[in-house]
């Protein structure tokens, strides 16, 4: 706290300066979520935020497709990241060109991208997803066909819950893909009484030995409405610390798999962004209004 306390202050003196936002995912560190976000949400609810807030600056404290997303809604303003190497394993494994391909091979077929994809991913597909309106988005487009990508796994889950053929791109996240049932299982030995909350971007079989799966949102929904006695939340590490710094009565069980892309925002980071304001996020306009047909329509839908 010593060391944080200067970065908390400067950068929340700045922000009002700038006419500054500061929009942080739930996987970003305690000292970030809780000292000087303005808004804090999953990849949904940072999406509706951008597009909604009056202020003239973002600053994403999450990763690189996050700042792309807000900037893809919010044209006329300036967004900020504070690291622009924050990346996602998600995202990197693929690209344009692979959307096409995937379009020629199966012609008519609708194309959902999860949001964890670049701008020019989302503006080659047909409507984008997160992992809060998967299924819905996948049923409401009326074909017994889907094609899902990038996460693999999102997309068995998703295949899991519906009538719909699933085909998936082969894409997974770097830190759920980690977790395993055999280890779940052992801290369920552990610990008497444990409830379970899984990412859908866990394996499926993770997914199925759970109590719930949910997008980070839904996760701590759950745990606000439900107040389990001991919970594990299977996902990124900081998520833990973040609700567990608002809820008492609930022990956190803590296998600790953290995202490296996450993790490259800092406060020190966040500052040199005020200050300097850098680095700013572009996006071609043709590919940002082909991009923004693909976020809108997810929204529309609910
Ligand atoms: P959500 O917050 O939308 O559940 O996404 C999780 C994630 O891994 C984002 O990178
Ligand atoms: Fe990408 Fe996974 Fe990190 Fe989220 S947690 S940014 S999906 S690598």
């Amino acid at each position: 706290w010593p060391f944080h306390a200067p970065y908390v202050k400067a950068i929340n003196e700045l922000k009002r300066e700038r006419n500054a936002v500061i929009l942080a995912h739930n996987y970003q560190t305690p000292e970030i979520f809780h000292c000087v976000a303005d808004y804090v949400g999953d990849s949904l609810q940072l999406a509706k935020l951008a597009a909604a807030s009056e202020a003239e600056v973002i600053v994403q404290g999450g990763v690189h497709f996050m700042a792309e997303t807000s900037k893809i809604l919010s044209p006329e303003k300036i967004v900020l990241t504070p690291d622009s190497e924050a990346g996602c394993s998600l995202a990197a494994s693929i690209t344009a060109a692979d959307v096409r391909a995937l379009r020629a091979e199966y012609p008519g077929v609708p194309i959902v991208a999860y949001v964890n994809t670049s701008a020019e991913v989302k503006a080659e597909v047909d409507i984008c997803c997160t992992s809060s309106n998967a299924l819905k988005i996948v049923e409401s487009l009326g074909s017994d066909r889907v094609i899902m990508l990038p996460d693999r796994y999102l997309a068995e889950n998703v295949a899991a819950q519906t009538k719909v053929k699933i085909l998936a791109w082969h894409g997974a996240c770097e830190v759920h893909e980690r977790f395993t049932p055999q280890e779940l299982e052992a801290y369920r030995a552990d610990h008497p009484g444990l409830t379970i909350i899984a990412h859908p971007e866990c394996p499926r079989e993770v997914v199925e030995i759970s109590d719930f799966a949910g997008s980070t949102a839904a996760m701590i929904d759950y745990v606000r409405r439900n107040k389990p006695a001991r919970v594990l939340l299977v996902t990124e590490c900081s998520m833990a610390d973040n609700v567990a710094a608002e809820t008492s009565g609930t022990e956190f069980v803590r296998p600790c798999n953290f995202c490296p892309h996450m993790k490259r925002i800092t406060l020190p980071k966040i500052l040199d962004s005020l200050l300097y304001m850098r680095e700013e996020v572009t996006v071609d306009p043709m590919i940002a209004e082909r991009a923004r047909r693909s976020v809108q329509r997810m929204i529309d839908v609910g």
